[in-house]
């Protein structure tokens, strides 16, 4: 399973789904890679404009090769949430073996027109890259804020998304179908989850025909997510709620080691803090429960 595609393909037929986690230090890439080392399944690092720009797209490239070429581990890495042919060209040219092409701020047709000339664009400079392309309206922030529920009211169709998917040449397709990013406090303190459509998620599949990511999936429901997987997402992304057990972590080595100033000393306590929780999305998405 050298490849993304492949191990995307690998995924639909097992009924699995790949975790896709969002790094924006050397904590999170280690506890991501460790606990999917763990359970010995493929991973996806994704990296999004912000966190692309503090990690350096160059570094974050060769980090993620050497754990690659080290362990012979299928992690991948995906320039997520990329808003610019620009930065998308950049992420192609540094190695990456996928970019989320994001137009959906844009009206439809702008949105499809663009995402079809950076499919072209990136399979030019890298005929094997994957290209993901997004539709409808998911929020945006992996942050903990209050979600813009009436947001959700609006999903996908099965119809806009085989146009796009037509038109746009895309290999992986985003669709707005309940989810949205980020987790509300209530969220955070597991009083509230968010809710998916299944059957629109079924419908979309359908359609389109290739494989289906669902974005903003920290503190989903845990059935749904079964669900979904089931009915076609086979890439779950998830951000808000690594971020959030990265705090944690870090919070609780600062209170154990007062006066402590070593980094690899406090440092871990957020690398097994995060690890602990991209486990156990990693065990749900890869049917390990
Ligand atoms: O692209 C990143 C995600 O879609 C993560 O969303 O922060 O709600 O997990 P989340
Ligand atoms: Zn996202």
């Amino acid at each position: 399973m050298r490849d993304l595609r492949s191990a995307l393909e690998q995924t639909r037929k097992n009924g699995v789904a790949l975790g896709h986690f969002n790094v924006a230090d050397l904590v999170l890439l280690k506890a991501v890679f460790s606990a999917a080392q763990e359970l010995r399944v493929p991973v996806l690092v994704g990296a999004s404009e912000g966190e692309r720009e503090f990690m350096g797209v160059l570094q974050l490239a060769a980090l993620v090769r050497s754990l690659r070429e080290e362990f012979g581990f299928p992690v991948f890495l995906n320039a997520d949430h990329t808003h610019t042919l620009k930065k998308a060209i950049e992420a192609a040219k540094a190695g990456f073996d996928s970019v989320v092409f994001d137009a959906s701020a844009l009206p439809f047709d702008q949105n499809t027109r663009q995402t079809k000339e950076a499919v072209e664009a990136l399979k030019s400079i890298d005929p094997g890259i994957v290209v993901e392309g997004e539709i409808g309206n998911i929020g945006t922030g992996s942050e903990i804020h209050e979600l813009a529920t009436e947001l959700s009211k609006y999903l996908t169709t099965p119809a806009e998304a085989k146009q796009f998917v037509e038109f746009t040449g895309i290999e992986v397709l985003a669709p707005a179908v309940g989810n949205m990013h980020g987790m509300s406090r209530k969220m955070v303190e597991g009083e509230q989850r968010k809710r998916l459509d299944i059957e629109r998620i079924a419908e979309i599949r359908t359609a389109v025909q290739i494989p289906l990511t669902l974005h903003g999936g920290s503190g989903t429901d845990d059935g749904d997510l079964r669900q979904a997987i089931a009915a076609g997402i086979s890439i779950v992304h998830i951000n808000t709620e690594l971020r959030v057990a990265w705090r944690n972590g870090l919070e609780a080595a600062l209170e154990a080691q007062p006066g402590q100033v070593v980094p690899y000393k406090i440092l871990p306590f957020a690398v097994e803090s995060v690890k602990q929780a991209a486990l156990s999305r990693l065990r749900l998405f890869n049917r390990l429960e």
